[in-house]
């Protein structure tokens, strides 16, 4: 089987599960070059890897490059993906700088694969929460044509990364030091560099800035509007969406609303989800079964719960997904989309 150099840009809450991601999976990976902004040793799953400083040669002799850095202009993706590009490897980028280019396909692998057939060398993963929601909503809409959707999220706080998940552990922990009360659960001199606010025993009804082209939403909001339309091929999809952080540490956990051209039934759409891909039914309310953060995690499949009719709309159908945000929502999609296109014959 051949074998691919592989590079990998950023070494932090997702970088780091992209090495465990692709040993798992076998990734045919004859190298895993990692680059972030400073040399160093880092250890990963028992491994020890020589990390170089990114540099344009850094990315020479590379077939595939895994962009897990951070975003915005400073970010490794604007600085660097377009130049590895350039030097010959295909770049896969999980940040949002290009997710809406016209240039580049946004993809889930198991919802449009055949977006990679047109690729110019830069893929984009898409956000987290989009992720996660359509690996739910995308095999209804195949089966029975969406046309609204109202979706509110409940994000674990890996999804800002490294320094959130520390700062939600070392918040929790400085309340149990306290003395302070349930009733008093507010810490006055607590470490609050993720978020505005004290995130343990809260939840913040923002996540991202406000969107300058879509007043009063967030850009995390944005986010699952406008990817979900490029995803889906549906340019006028109606989605409303609130995006809420909450002080859990890994697993997004999404409730969906949506409303389809046809009625559908529950037990019709138990049966789509049992058989699609990457899914996994979990959904008994009598016995208190649904998908629950603390079950999902680290794991690979996103779990479909809490099936129900929605009677506010006509046709309408409630479910609630969670999953992974830094497995399925990053890192394992990523290597996902790498397989694909290996599959695909495009790498
Ligand atoms: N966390 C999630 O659930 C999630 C989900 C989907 C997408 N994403 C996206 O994935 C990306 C990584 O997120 P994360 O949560 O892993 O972030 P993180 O924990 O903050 O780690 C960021 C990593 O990027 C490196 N980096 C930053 N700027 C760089 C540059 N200019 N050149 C090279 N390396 C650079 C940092 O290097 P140093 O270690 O040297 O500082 C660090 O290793 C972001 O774009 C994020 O939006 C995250």
């Amino acid at each position: 089987m051949k074998q691919y150099k592989v590079g990998l840009v950023g070494i932090g809450a997702v970088g780091t599960e992209m090495v465990k991601v692709l040993r798992q999976r076998k990734f045919p990976a004859s190298e895993i070059r990692i680059l972030a902004t400073r040399e160093r040793d880092e250890e990963i799953a028992g491994e020890t890897f020589h990390v170089l400083e990114t540099k344009a040669e850094a990315f020479d002799g590379l077939d595939v490059v895994l962009f897990a850095g951070t975003e915005g202009s400073k970010g490794a993706s604007k600085m660097w993906g377009w130049e590895a590009v350039k030097r010959g490897a295909v770049v896969i980028d999980n940040g949002d700088d290009f997710r809406m280019d016209d240039r580049v396909p946004l993809v889930i692998p198991e919802i449009n694969p055949e977006a990679l057939d047109k690729h110019q060398g830069f893929i984009a993963n898409p956000n987290c929460s989009t992720i996660i929601t359509l690996m739910g909503i995308a095999p209804l809409h195949r089966a029975n044509p969406l046309k609204h959707m109202t979706a509110v999220t409940f994000q674990s706080v890996s999804g800002t990364g490294r320094a959130a998940i520390d700062e939600l552990d070392a918040q929790v922990r400085a309340y149990a030091a306290s003395g302070n009360t349930p009733a008093n659960a507010g810490l006055a001199n607590v470490q609050k560099s993720a978020y505005p606010h004290q995130i343990a025993f809260n939840v913040l009804p923002q996540i991202g800035s406000a969107k300058k082209e879509m007043p009063g939403f967030t850009t995390e909001e944005a986010k699952m509007t406008f990817e979900s339309r490029k995803i889906l091929g549906v340019p006028d999809l109606q989605i409303g969406c609130t995006c809420v952080r909450v002080p859990v540490f890994f697993a997004h956990s999404v409730a969906i609303h949506a409303q389809f051209t046809n009625p559908f039934t529950p037990e019709q759409v138990r049966e789509i989800i049992k058989t699609s891909a990457g899914v996994k039914l979990i959904d008994d309310l009598s016995t208190s079964q649904y998908p629950l953060p603390l079950d999902i995690q680290h794991g690979d499949a996103v779990g479909i719960g809490r099936i129900r009719i929605d009677s506010s709309r006509e046709n309408g159908m409630a479910l609630w997904c969670c999953g992974d945000n830094i497995r399925k929502g990053a890192a394992q999609n990523a290597v996902q989309i790498a397989e694909e296109m290996i599959k695909r014959g495009l790498i």
